[in-house]
């Protein structure tokens, strides 16, 4: 059984659909054994209390630089020692030295098809916001490696979700996270947790 560590920041719905995932053994192999909050008023924590998970908060507000948090942050998952480190909606930027340590052990969801609108400045609302009013006619989600690079590792599975003309940044946020994040990532844990999925030239594969 691999041990899955899940970072959050907010609401933490990503997260909900990955103890549900759990539990009805959608993903198979893997257990969540320790959630990490960078907000201490995040509801992701509840949510995790709620199912019996382990919780620690790392307040990214209470350190006066990235540096410091991360430091910080990487003791605390270096002591739990996770197989898989899971950022589900995890709004804080990591340096090199955590994504180094966990290089191919740690992914992340991002809420649009990457390489749009994606890198610094794009989280949140605020993708969903840019995607319509670029105009764009097709939405979605993307779950991939982290590494250095803001939103820049190899990709894992993506999904797409038609925009409507009548949506809104949240009509399309909540379409989006229904009908591809939630459904994607725990898709993606399962498979990492069966090691299933291959990196070859920063490209990844499924194996089947
Ligand atoms: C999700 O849409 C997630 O993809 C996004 O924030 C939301 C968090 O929701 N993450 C990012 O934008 C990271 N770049 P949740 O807390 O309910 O899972």
């Amino acid at each position: 059984m691999k041990k899955i560590a899940v970072l959050v920041s907010g609401s933490g719905t990503n997260l909900a659909a990955l103890i549900q995932a759990c539990e009805n053994k959608t993903i198979k192999n893997g257990k969540i054994s320790l959630v990490v909050s960078s907000n201490p008023d995040a509801y992701a924590l509840q949510r995790a209390k709620l199912a019996n998970i382990k919780t620690k908060t790392v307040d990214r507000q209470s350190f006066q630089s990235s540096r410091d948090f991360n430091k910080k942050l990487l003791e605390v998952l270096k002591e739990e020692n996770p197989d898989l480190v899971v950022l589900a909606g995890f709004m804080c930027i990591l340096e090199a030295e955590v994504t180094r340590y966990f290089k191919n052990k740690m992914i992340n969801v991002h809420p649009s098809l990457i390489p749009a609108f994606c890198g610094k400045g794009f989280y949140g609302l605020r993708v969903h916001e840019a995607a319509l009013k670029r105009g764009v006619k097709l939405a979605g989600a993307t779950v991939h490696f982290v590494n250095e690079v803001a939103d820049g590792g190899p990709i894992i599975m993506q999904k797409c979700v038609a925009v409507r003309p009548d949506d809104t940044p949240r009509s399309l946020q909540k379409r989006v996270m229904e009908e591809a994040e939630w459904v994607i990532l725990p898709e993606v844990v399962s498979l990492i947790c069966s090691e299933k999925i291959k990196i070859k030239n920063n490209i990844t594969y499924i194996e089947v």
